[in-house]
C-alpha cells in the first residue's frame, strides 16, 4: 500500500497532487483485487489508469522542459518505458482474460515503479523550481 509522506514531495504542488492521485489509484486497484471486484472493474481502471497517466507524465515533461530540467530527457524516457510496459499488461488482460496473478503482478510492477520514479527522478524537480525562482 502506498502512503503519502514528505520523501515524495517535488516542490510542484500540481505533480505532487496528481501523484497522489496515481497513489490513490493505485491502492485502489490493490483493494478490488483483495475485495474480488477487480475482474468486473478491470477494462475501466485500466482505461482510467492509462488516461491519467498519461495526462500526468505530459504535465511533468512540460514542467521538466520548461524548469530546464537536467533529468528531463532521462525522465521522457522513464515514461516511455513504463507506458510501454503498461501496454503490454493491457494486451496480456485481452489476450490472455482476467487473472488475479495478472492484476497482481500489474499492481506490484505499477506501485514498484512510481515509488522508484518518484524518487529517483520527480523529485529532481524540487531542485529545479529554485534555480527557476532565483533566476
Ligand atoms: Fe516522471
Amino acid at each position: 500500500m502506498l502512503q503519502w509522506n514528505a520523501m515524495y514531495e517535488s516542490g510542484v504542488q500540481e505533480v505532487d497532487e496528481q501523484h497522489k492521485k496515481l497513489f490513490e489509484m493505485v491502492n485502489a486497484f490493490d483493494k478490488s483485487i483483495r475485495d474480488q471486484t477487480a475482474e468486473k472493474t478491470i477494462n475501466e481502471t485500466l482505461d482510467f489508469l492509462g488516461n491519467y497517466v498519461q495526462t500526468h507524465f505530459k504535465h511533468e515533461e512540460k514542467c521538466m522542459a520548461e524548469m530546464r530540467c537536467p533529468v528531463a530527457e532521462k525522465n521522457v524516457h522513464a515514461h516511455n518505458a513504463f507506458l510501454q510496459t503498461y501496454t503490454e499488461f493491457v494486451q496480456r488482460f485481452k489476450s490472455e482474460g482476467f487473472s488475479d496473478v495478472l492484476a497482481k503482478e500489474l499492481h506490484k510492477t505499477a506501485e514498484a515503479w512510481l515509488v522508484k520514479h518518484i524518487c529517483g527522478i520527480d523529485v529532481h524537480l524540487k531542485f529545479c523550481v529554485k534555480k527557476g525562482a532565483n533566476a
